[in-house]
Parts: C-alpha cells; sequence; structure tokens
C-alpha cells in the first residue's frame, strides 16, 4: 500500500485489551454514537472454536482449523452473530467456547486466515474494531488505538454479572481463576500476544463507568479527526 492509498483508507480506531475489560460495550457504543462499523473480532475466534467441537476438529491440528477459519460462513446482524444460518450469539460467549477460542487464537495459521476477513470489514465512514491485536497487527495504521485495562477482579466480577444477566450459573472464584488462566495464555502466546501498542492510549476502566470510557474515547478520536 502506498502512503496515499493509506491516507484514504477509512479511519479506524482500534480498541485493545484483556478479557472482560469492557472493550466490546465500549467499542459498540463508540460506533454507535460516531456512525461507525463495528467488528468483534474475538467473535471470530470463538466461531472458529464452536465450529471445531462441532465438527470433532483437535485444537491442536492448526492445518485443519485455518481451513476452516477461511471457510467460516459467519455473519454479523447488528449484535447477534450467525453461523450457517444459525444464530450463535450466547453459545460462543460460554467458558468451553472461550477456552477453546484463546487455544484457537495462538495458532498463527488461523490467525492468517482470518486476517483478510476482519480487515474486509473496514468500510466508509470507518470502523471501530475490538480485540488483542487491532492495534498492533491488524490495523497498525489506525487513527486512534486505545488499550483498555481492569483488575482481574472487576473483569471476573463484569463478566458474573453479564453471564447472571443471561441466566448461566458459574461461580466468581472459578471466573477469576478462568479469567487469569485466558490471560496468561494470551499474554504468552508466541503470534500476536495480547500487548499495548507503542503508540495506544492506555484507559484503566476499573472505577469508570462505560460511559466516561465511551466519552474518552470519543472525545480523543474528535480531537484528532479535526
Ligand atoms: O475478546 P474475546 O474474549 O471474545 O476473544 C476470544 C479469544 O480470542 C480470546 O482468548 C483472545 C482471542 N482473540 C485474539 O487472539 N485476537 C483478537 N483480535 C481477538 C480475540
Amino acid at each position: 500500500m502506498t502512503d496515499r492509498s493509506l491516507e484514504e483508507s477509512p479511519p479506524v480506531i482500534a480498541i485493545d485489551g484483556p478479557a472482560a475489560s469492557g472493550k466490546g460495550t465500549v467499542a459498540q457504543e463508540v460506533a454507535r454514537v460516531l456512525g461507525f462499523h463495528y467488528l468483534d473480532s474475538g467473535a471470530l475466534y470463538r466461531l472458529v472454536a464452536l465450529t471445531a467441537q462441532r465438527r470433532g476438529i483437535e485444537l491442536s491440528d492448526a492445518q485443519a482449523l485455518a481451513a476452516l477459519a477461511r471457510g467460516l460462513e459467519a455473519t454479523f446482524d447488528g449484535d447477534q452473530v450467525i453461523l450457517e444460518g444459525e444464530r450463535v450469539t450466547d453459545t460462543i460467549r460460554s467458558e468451553a467456547v472461550s477456552q477453546a477460542a484463546s487455544r484457537v487464537a495462538a495458532l498463527a495459521p488461523v490467525r492468517a486466515a482470518l486476517l483478510a476477513r476482519q480487515r474486509a470489514f473496514r468500510r466508509p465512514p470507518g470502523l471501530v474494531a475490538e480485540g488483542r491485536d487491532m492495534g498492533t497487527q491488524v490495523f497498525p495504521d489506525a487513527r486512534l488505538k486505545i488499550f483498555l485495562t481492569a483488575s482481574a477482579e472487576e473483569r471476573a466480577r463484569r463478566r458474573y454479572k453479564q453471564l447472571m444477566d443471561k441466566g448461566m450459573r458459574v461461580s466468581m472464584s472459578d471466573l477469576i481463576r478462568e479469567i487469569a488462566e485466558r490471560d496468561r495464555q494470551d499474554r504468552e502466546r508466541a503470534v500476536a500476544p495480547l500487548k499495548q501498542a507503542e503508540d495506544a492510549v492506555l484507559i484503566d476502566t476499573t472505577s469508570l463507568s462505560v460511559e466516561d470510557v465511551v466519552r474518552a474515547v470519543v472525545e480523543r478520536y474528535r480531537s484528532r479527526a479535526s
């Protein structure tokens, strides 16, 4: 890509951070306020994991999983995730799929297979993309990069509330343990590990409301865009 074509690409706001840091809620709301498209990149890894489980593909079979990722028949309809015509929005949020997604996401061929699919979400007037490597790998030229964090306890508390609201019963201590384990896997993997881009703005959301964080991101974007 030439510098000129980069300048003409629709703007991207990249929002990265660990599990349950509030990225999803914040990114969706920022996209709504700005009228931008929205990419939940984690959902793609979750869909690969769910499909693998259903088809009995080993989570260590990188080539089979990459082929699956390339052919994934998935669409997004507002906040609904559709896999081969079936609504799987809640199914992909279960802890079993979360753990499997974290393993699948550690495989370089799977990440490579999903790259073009993620970049295709970049369309006018702009995109808010959330995940782990939006600012570092997928959209390194993002107009604004945000890295959201929150304490592990606060993230477990938020996930607990989310799951209880959906009628799923979980124990808080299991959640803290699972979140810590997933953080470790996401940070320590060799390919595209979770880390803050050098030019990302760090926001610790532990004691902030969603509205506070959305306002901070939108204000920063507007001050850069003008
Ligand atoms: O954001 P999430 O919890 O839905 O992500 C599910 C898994 O996918 C998580 O273990 C991290 C991984 N992931 C990733 O490696 N890169 C992304 N851009 C998004 C998610």
